[in-house]
């Protein structure tokens, strides 16, 4: 689709800046990311302006291709300044006895859950070993999704320890960007967790820290 193509090379509020001048609304808000819904419904966009790790998540569903458990991936993008956009379909949040009963297939490891928990797994390991401030693999309430049919989807299944990594950049942010390179965060504060909970005092303060790197020339867009 040549719509998300042209996504290729923007930043994380010019993405934005389309969806929203092409009528996508507003559906979800993570811990980082915002997600937006197609005009016609059947899509969403989930834009983040600083992403650590969901690319783990693209890659398990990229591995297990059109399993039934996980959501089809319709494009997938790194954006300029650090940030990622991941266009799926769109789905419904559940209710909690639909992720009580995942919760227990998952556990139990069999059939279809049992297929996408291994691979799941040995992903889990492999960024475990390379991504720096990875947290791990969990199915929480909001990670289980169902399509309009009622179908069990599972999304957004790895998480990152984000107060280690907040910590980390404001205690050093040198060595911060030797872990991460400084181009890949350019946009870190403008994250949805910040958005909803920080002071405006850790605000400068992020975005301070941030800075530091960026505007000795490493980074300049
Ligand atoms: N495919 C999807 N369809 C509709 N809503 C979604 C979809 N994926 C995520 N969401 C919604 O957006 C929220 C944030 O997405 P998520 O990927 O969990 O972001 P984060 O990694 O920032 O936590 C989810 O809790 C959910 O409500
Ligand atoms: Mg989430």
């Amino acid at each position: 689709m040549d719509f998300f193509a042209e996504f290729d090379g923007l930043d994380h509020r010019q993405v934005t800046s389309r969806l929203l001048a092409e009528g996508w609304t507003v559906c979800g808000l993570g811990e980082w990311a915002t997600v937006w819904r197609s005009p016609g419904g059947g899509l969403a966009a989930r834009v983040c302006p600083f992403e650590p790790g969901y690319q783990v998540f693209v890659e398990l569903c990229r591995s297990l291709s059109g399993h039934r458990l996980l959501p089809r991936i319709e494009f997938d993008a790194e954006l300029s300044g650090g940030g990622r956009v991941t266009v799926m379909e769109f789905l419904y949040p559940s209710e909690p006895a639909l992720h009580e009963k995942a919760s227990r297939l998952w556990e139990a490891g069999e059939g279809d859950f049992g297929a996408v928990r291994a691979e799941a797994e040995r992903l889990d390991a492999e960024a475990r070993a390379s991504l720096p401030f990875w947290g791990g693999l969990g199915l929480n309430p909001h990670n289980v999704m169902t399509t309009l049919s009622g179908e069990v989807k599972l999304v957004d299944l790895y998480f990152m320890s984000g107060h280690e990594l907040y910590a980390a950049l404001l205690r050093d942010p040198a060595a911060f960007a030797e872990a991460i390179p400084a181009e890949r965060y350019a946009h870190l504060p403008e994250i949805a967790f910040i958005a909803r909970n920080s002071t405006p005092d850790e605000i400068s303060e992020l975005r301070r820290a941030a800075a530091v790197v960026q505007d000795s020339g490493r980074y300049s867009a």
